[in-house]
């Protein structure tokens, strides 16, 4: 048995199944690839997490933070495009695990990509739905507050307490509606998000080039109100700390925007729908991560060099900056992008996790006749698709943005450190693989890469390594009531050459 759990998945028979039956369609290239993932990273947490993270976390040096969080990710993603270009079948990190770490890291990974992919869905939902109101408000529509958004909130010592509402009710309808555009299919969703990335990426450097008259540079003093960093060791706080006893300086800010920075890597989960993965897919996640960071460096620039660090809002920051220095009428403007820009992050988060599913159930840690059904005519995973749609929308529905963002943090960067780990193993349990995108500079690169995520990982409140834990442990009663002893692996005789 312990043999089993240490199973790799042949290279050579992950290439083999490339050309398979059953497989998904062949249709997007390289353009289409890096819109997917700039559609998929620039979304709520530029434009509603960097409210809450410059106010009360890090102050103007936010800037800085993103620069921190923006280099962890160029590590990680350097390392996903080695692994996207040898390995370009769904399921991303989940494969690439089990090619060289084995069948429980790879369940494991697979687990945590669900929960990344399903709880950041949920959160961009819940900033699509605070944005989506801003929007029906400048008609004069308001929604009863019962209706506006989760029963829960958590007060400033970090407890949770009724908010008074009981349901976010247009993050629910988004998540229905999308469920359904995905259901139909990836290369109607790919034409969708196209327009949707178009719209915000306009946005966004309208934001920078206007904003950029409006800077007073006596905002961006003092640079760090809330120090450098915090870092929390399971409970014992280093650092800088607030009262409730949670990390908060530049380090701090970091773990929270670093929710912005997300999404680079669900490109690598369309490998399998790209037209020339090997060369395509590394462009798609170098290109999307390198314009994300640019962006992003910029507009918490200009809107810290607009607004006081404790006067941003947290709601919509990006938008409201716009009214408090005179020019409400692009708000309007700002917040209507808003909406298209975070829709179609919303959709690449959630056609991602069904295709972890269909990778893990061809292999057979989950059950094939359900997750990996291929729709007949739409060729889609529509069943996952469904039961993911349904975990997406009560979370979505009923839990705080902080809570979501946070959860979603931290799967994240658990899967971009067993990432890099494979890097390493890889490259010495198969030195000879063809590797058409080669991660420069190895060992360094990749032990960059797990310091920072982890640096991250430590600098977020300690509640999420319980979280993450609690999830893991569900994940491993699952693999050994049911994916082990249903791994096709398990029975899997290499053939001789
Ligand atoms: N990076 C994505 C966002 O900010 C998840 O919405």
């Amino acid at each position: 048995m312990a043999n089993q759990l240490f199973t790799r998945k042949p290279l050579s028979l992950l290439l083999k199944e490339m050309h398979g039956d059953n497989r998904l369609r062949r249709v997007l290239g390289p353009w289409q690839l890096t819109a997917l993932g700039v559609g998929a990273v620039i979304g709520a947490g530029i434009f509603v997490i960097t409210g809450e993270a410059a106010n009360n976390v890090a102050g103007p040096a936010l800037m800085l933070s993103y620069v921190f969080a923006g280099l962890a990710c160029v590590f990680a993603a350097l390392c996903y495009a080695e692994f996207a270009s040898m390995v370009p079948v769904a399921g991303s990190a989940y494969t690439y695990a089990y090619a060289t770490l084995g069948e429980l890291f790879a369940w494991i990974i697979g687990w945590d990509l669900i929960l990344e992919y399903a709880v950041g869905a949920a959160t961009v939902a819940f900033g699509w739905s605070g944005y989506f109101q801003k929007v029906l408000l400048k008609f004069g529509w308001e929604l009863p507050h019962a209706l506006q958004g989760p029963p829960i909130k958590v007060d400033e010592a970090g407890h949770f307490v009724a908010s008074g509402q009981f349901i976010n009710l247009p993050a629910l309808l988004i998540v229905i509606v999308l469920t359904f555009v995905l259901v139909k299919g990836i290369q109607e969703s790919a034409r969708f998000n196209a327009v949707m990335v178009f719209v915000k990426v306009a946005v966004v450097l309208f934001v920078i080039i206007v904003g950029a008259f409006y800077i007073n540079p006596d905002n961006w003093t003092p640079l760090a109100p809330f120090g450098y960093g915090g870092l929390n060791l399971f409970g014992h706080t280093f650092g800088s700390v607030d009262a409730a006893g949670k990390p908060v300086g530049v380090l701090a800010g970091a773990a929270i925007i670093f929710f912005a920075y997300i999404g680079f890597d669900a490109v690598s989960t369309q490998a399998e729908e790209a037209k020339n993965p090997q060369r395509d897919v590394p462009i798609g996640i170098i290109a999307s991560l390198i314009i994300c960071t640019v962006l992003y460096i910029a507009v918490v620039a200009v809107i810290t060099g607009m607004v006081k660090y404790d006067q941003i809002d947290v709601a919509a920051p990006i938008s409201t900056a716009f009214s408090q220095i005179g020019l409400g009428h692009v708000e309007f403007m700002i917040a209507a992008a808003g909406v298209a820009g975070i829709t179609s992050v919303l959709l690449v988060m959630m056609l991602s996790g069904p295709r972890v599913f269909l990778a893990m159930a061809r292999d057979g840690l989950v059950p094939k006749t359900f997750f990996a059904a291929v729709h007949p005519k739409f060729k889609t995973p529509h069943k996952a698709q469904m039961l993911v749609g349904l975990f997406v929308a009560v979370l979505a529905s009923f839990l705080p943005i902080g809570i979501l963002s946070e959860m979603c943090n931290i799967g994240t960067l658990f899967a971009f450190v067993i990432v890099c780990a494979a890097v390493l193993v890889m490259r010495r349990s198969n030195p000879q693989a063809e590797r058409p995108f080669r991660c420069p500079f190895v060992p360094l690169v990749p032990i960059l890469g797990i310091l920072s995520c982890l640096t991250l990982m430590l600098s977020l409140p300690h509640e999420n390594w319980w979280r993450l834990g609690i999830w893991l442990v569900l994940g491993l009663v699952i693999y050994f009531g049911y994916g082990r002893r249903h791994s096709v692996m398990a029975h899997y005789v290499e053939p001789k050459p």
